[in-house]
């Protein structure tokens, strides 16, 4: 299996990463310095994005290391973030990490009124890669989506009403359907971008001991969620895969040269069948098309 003495060395390149203020985008953030990588930390607290900055280069001994603020609950500011960061003199992108993601197990909505864990964890990634589509394109960026083991393709195409519906609203379904969201876009770049020299490929990490799934806010009890829960707040810090193993496979996506485009792989970095088989270019379509018409709903579009 890939192991992180694989990474190649990485000078020169621009890396950029969303959701690096913790868990396993933090520590890809700090294997891409250690390899001299140029790493834009992308995060939603000024603070926190500060504090993440030192301590990645003060483990690694980088100076470049930065971090813009990016609120993927605001598409205003997933906006002005990409206006601010295409605008730099000498601007480039060799990877990005599309890695932010939470479990939510209560009903809220993202500042453009999309049920938040299609707005963060899918719509507003869609938005980065629609917005920086040039600068992708022309520095033929290899794309990682960080996806999930727990995925509901059968949802992803719910309206927005539907998923807005806050009595049948259920959080593990509702992350399930971002995360089979995050598979049918990597795959839908993937065909598109591919005249360009883009690598999209999509991976699960398994399950890794961040504070993510152990902030999971549903009661243990002995319904199905309960367990979940139970499993995802006393069992996965003691039984799940240590941070820096549950990295390798976003970084297998990010650098390896055995990455096929379009591909998605499993924590072992083996072939993720579940995922390849579902995704049909009909439903990468579908996908594509309602996003657009979601934006365009929420005068989103490009001017
Ligand atoms: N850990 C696992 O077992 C596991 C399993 C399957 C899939 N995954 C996936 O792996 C990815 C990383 O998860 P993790 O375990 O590392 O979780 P984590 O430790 O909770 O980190 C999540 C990151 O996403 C950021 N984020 C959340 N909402 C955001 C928003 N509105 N705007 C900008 N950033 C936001 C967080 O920022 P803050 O620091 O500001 O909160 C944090 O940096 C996620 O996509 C997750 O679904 C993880």
């Amino acid at each position: 299996m890939f192991q992180l003495n694989d990474i190649p060395d990485l000078k020169g390149k621009t890396v950029m990463v969303t959701g690096a203020t913790a868990g396993l985008g933090k520590a890809s953030c700090t294997e891409f310095a250690r390899k001299g990588a140029h790493v834009i930390v992308l995060g939603r607290n000024a603070e926190k994005c500060a504090q993440v900055i030192e301590e990645i280069k003060q483990k690694t001994g980088s100076e470049l290391v930065e971090f813009y603020l990016q609120d993927l609950d605001d598409l205003e500011s997933v906006r002005a973030f990409c206006k601010s960061f295409l605008a730099r003199a000498n601007t480039r992108l060799d990877i990005l990490m599309l890695n932010a993601g939470f479990t939510r197990g209560s009903y809220a909505l993202t500042k453009q009124g999309i049920e938040s864990s299609f707005g963060v964890n899918y719509v507003a990634h869609f938005y980065m890669v629609y917005l920086l589509e040039s600068l992708i394109l022309a520095c033929k960026t290899r794309i990682v989506s960080v996806s999930a083991g727990m995925i509901n393709p059968e949802r992803v195409n719910d309206t927005l009403e539907e998923m807005n519906n806050k009595a049948t609203f259920d959080g593990l379904v509702a992350y399930g359907r971002s995360k089979a969201a995050n598979i049918i876009f990597a795959k839908a770049m993937a065909r598109k971008y591919a005249d360009a020299g883009v690598i999209s490929s999509v991976i699960e990490p398994g399950a890794v001991a961040t504070d993510g799934p152990a902030n999971l806010d549903i009661k243990v009890d002995l319904s199905f969620h309960g367990v979940v829960a139970f499993w995802c707040r006393y069992a996965l810090p003691y039984f799940g895969a240590s941070i820096s193993d549950g990295i390798r496979p976003q970084m297998f996506a990010a650098v390896s040269p055995h990455v096929v485009n379009g591909v998605a792989y499993s924590h072992n970095c083996k072939k993720w069948n579940k995922a390849n088989n579902f995704s049909t270019i009909e439903l990468e379509e579908q996908l594509w098309t309602h996003t657009l018409e979601l934006l365009a709903e929420k005068h989103m579009l490009k001017q």
